[in-house]
C-alpha cells in the first residue's frame, strides 16, 4: 500500500508517525472518508469544504490548498489502483511533547491512504435493522474529528443486539444521527433529517440527498425528530459515503412501514448517480 505522507508518498511500513503524534493522545485532529468510483473522487469539494470548516472549528492551523491536495489525492489513488473504493485522510495538530494546550509550534500531520470499499447492494436491496441508542457524545458534532469512541461504542452495541447501525439520540424529543451516518425518515411524501448544526456532522450524502430531493420535487425539511417520530415514520433511511442510501426497516422490533424499503429511499438510490452536484 501507498500512503501519502505530508507531501510524498511512501510505502505504508515507511509511513513513521511519532508516539507524541497529538492523533494518539488526545484524538486531536480531523478526517475525511472520500468515496471513488470509476476512479473519480466523488463530492470531493464538498470534502474538502468540510475539511476547512473542521479544520478551522478544531483551531488546526493548516494551509489547506485544496487544490494541492485534491491533485495529490487522485495520485494516491492512481498509484493504489483504486478505481472503486476510498481514501482516508487525516489531519491531527502534530507532534509535540504531551501537554493540554495547543503546542506552540506544531507541524499538522497529512496521512491518507486507500480504504476497500464496496457498495452495499445487500442491505440496500433488503433494508437493515437499527438500534436507539443514547447519544453520549459531546456537543460539536459538526467537526470531523478523530474522537470516535462514542460512536465505536454505539456500532459495537448495534451489532452486538443483531443491528447494522444505532441512531443516537438526546432525549426521547431529539433523535440526532447514526453512529456513522445520517438519519432521514419520511412522512406523508417529505423527507426529514435533523438540521445541521453541533448536534450532528453536516454529511456530504445528506447535502447529496437534499440536492436529489430538489431535483426530483420531493419536499425536504430540517427538523427534530422524536423517537415516537421514527417509529411510526413512513420510510427510515440511513446515509454516509460508504453506505450511500440505506433502508431502515425495523427499529428496536419495530418494523417501519410495511417492514421493506420504502418508495422514496428506493428512488433516492435508483437516481443516486443519475445527478452531479
Ligand atoms: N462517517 N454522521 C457521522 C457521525 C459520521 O461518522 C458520518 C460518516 C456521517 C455521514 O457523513 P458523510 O455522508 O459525509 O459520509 C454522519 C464516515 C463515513 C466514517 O467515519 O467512516
Amino acid at each position: 500500500m501507498i500512503v501519502l505522507m505530508q507531501n510524498e508518498f511512501v510505502e505504508r511500513d515507511q509511513c513513521l508517525i511519532d508516539i507524541e503524534d497529538r492523533a494518539n493522545q488526545f484524538g486531536d485532529g480531523v478526517y475525511e472518508v472520500i468515496r471513488i468510483y470509476d476512479g473519480e473522487c466523488f463530492l470531493l469539494d464538498d470534502h474538502m469544504k468540510r475539511l476547512e470548516y473542521s479544520l478551522r472549528e478544531a483551531q488546526i492551523d493548516y494551509n489547506l490548498d485544496q487544490h494541492h491536495l485534491k491533485d495529490l489525492l487522485l495520485e494516491l489513488a492512481k498509484k493504489n489502483g483504486v478505481h472503486d473504493g476510498g481514501i482516508y485522510l487525516q489531519i491531527s495538530r502534530g507532534s509535540a511533547t504531551r501537554s493540554h494546550p495547543f503546542p506552540k509550534e506544531a507541524t499538522p500531520t497529512v496521512i491518507a491512504y486507500p480504504l476497500n470499499i464496496s457498495r452495499p447492494l445487500e442491505a440496500q436491496k433488503n433494508g437493515v435493522k437499527a438500534t436507539l441508542y443514547q447519544d453520549i457524545r459531546w456537543l460539536r458534532c459538526d467537526i470531523k474529528s478523530l474522537n470516535l469512541l462514542g460512536n465505536i461504542m454505539a456500532k459495537q452495541h448495534a451489532l452486538d443486539v443483531g443491528a447494522f447501525e444505532a441512531i443516537f439520540y438526546r432525549d426521547y424529543n431529539h433523535v440526532t444521527e447514526g453512529s456513522s451516518t445520517n438519519v432521514f425518515i419520511v412522512k406523508d411524501g417529505v423527507i426529514k433529517t435533523h438540521p445541521a448544526n453541533n448536534y450532528i456532522l453536516n454529511g456530504i450524502t445528506r447535502l447529496y440527498i437534499q440536492y436529489l430531493a430538489e431535483q426530483l420535487n420531493i419536499p425536504f425539511e430540517e427538523t427534530v425528530l422524536t423517537v415516537e417520530e421514527v417509529k411510526h415514520a413512513d420510510e427510515v433511511f440511513i446515509s454516509s459515503t460508504t453506505s450511500e442510501v440505506i433502508s431502515v426497516v425495523e427499529v428496536d422490533e419495530q418494523p417501519i412501514g410495511n417492514g421493506q424499503p420504502g418508495p422514496i429511499v428506493t428512488q433516492l438510490l435508483d437516481e443516486f448517480f443519475n445527478y452531479h452536484r
